[in-house]
């Protein structure tokens, strides 16, 4: 639970998003937060980041470590650890801040858990616009909702649908369709996407409603993320171009910002947006 004193923060993961997020964290979130523990499968580079941000006793040497230190455990490591930093964050009444949300999916009994002890789950928009308005739509009838991803032809490498399919990446010359189906496939068959579309998918509340579309072309710098939102209350149409993140180019500038974003949010008294 939230205090009203410097929230003690911890982080699980300090890949991409999790060294950003340390390093605003211990530069700009003033008398709000206080970094009090790093914690990452490889703990060399815990104790890389926190001697980088002069804090030698924050790194942790195990997830229950970590949990037992803050009030508040953002998850930036992997879809596959997720379910595990939530469960443990739980079982400990505390906070969590999900950015593997893909590994979320079909969590119906781990959010209860959450709300019978009164833990808060919180998952960022990431690398998309418009789940504000999905969020309040959703409350009205969604008719549809299509994603449409687009990628340069180097996102697919070596992804086994693509092979199966023998889709050629090298010789796509124009925009080229390759996926159109049903959330559950889009996750199962291309495992990058699967944050956006889980996102998008929890946002919505109705899976069913969302099809998605992965499209490629030589053409596409960025990755460049669409949702059309066919609702009692209107349409909808959010576009996000995303530039890649330095430390990592598989990861979206934008959804270490929307981290930092969804942190800001959580610790205001005034919050924007839906
Ligand atoms: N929600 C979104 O829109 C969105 C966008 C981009 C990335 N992501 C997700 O956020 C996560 C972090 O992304 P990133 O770019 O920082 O990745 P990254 O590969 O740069 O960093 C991940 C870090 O987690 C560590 N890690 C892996 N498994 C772990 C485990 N079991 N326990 C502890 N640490 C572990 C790794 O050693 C690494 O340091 C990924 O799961 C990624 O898919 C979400």
């Amino acid at each position: 639970m939230l205090r009203k004193k410097k929230n003690r923060i911890g982080i699980v993961g300090c890949g991409a998003i999790g060294s950003y997020l340390a390093k605003e964290i211990d530069a700009n979130f003033g008398d709000k937060a206080n970094l009090c523990g790093l914690f990452d499968i490889s703990l060399d580079k815990a104790y890389a980041l926190s001697s980088a941000l002069g804090k030698k006793k924050i790194a942790a040497i195990s997830l229950e470590d970590l949990v037992k230190r803050c009030d508040l455990v953002i998850e930036a490591a992997s879809a596959s650890v997720v379910r595990e930093v939530v469960k443990s964050s739980i079982l400990a009444k505390k906070d969590c801040l999900v950015m593997s949300v893909g590994g979320l999916i079909d969590s119906k009994a781990l959010f209860e858990q959450a709300r019978a002890r009164g833990c808060r789950i919180y998952i960022p928009s990431g690398a998309i616009a418009g789940i504000d308005a999905i969020k309040a739509a959703s409350l009205s009838k969604i008719e549809k909702i299509i994603l449409t991803t687009r990628k340069p032809p180097s996102a697919f490498i070596g992804v086994a649908y693509v092979l199966k399919r023998n889709i050629n990446l090298e010789h796509i010359e124009t925009e080229t369709s390759i996926f159109e189906g049903d959330v559950d496939t889009a996750l199962r068959l291309f495992p990058q996407n699967i944050n956006v579309a889980a996102t998008l998918s929890l946002a919505s509340r109705d899976k069913k409603k969302i099809t998605v579309r992965i499209i490629t072309s030589p053409e596409y710098k960025n990755n460049i993320h669409e949702i059309e939102i066919f609702a009692e209350s209107g349409k909808i149409f959010t576009r996000t171009e995303n530039v890649a993140f330095a430390d990592n180019p598989k990861t979206s500038f934008l959804a270490a910002l929307s981290a930092v974003a969804a942190l800001k949010n959580i610790l205001e008294a005034v919050k924007v947006g839906t």
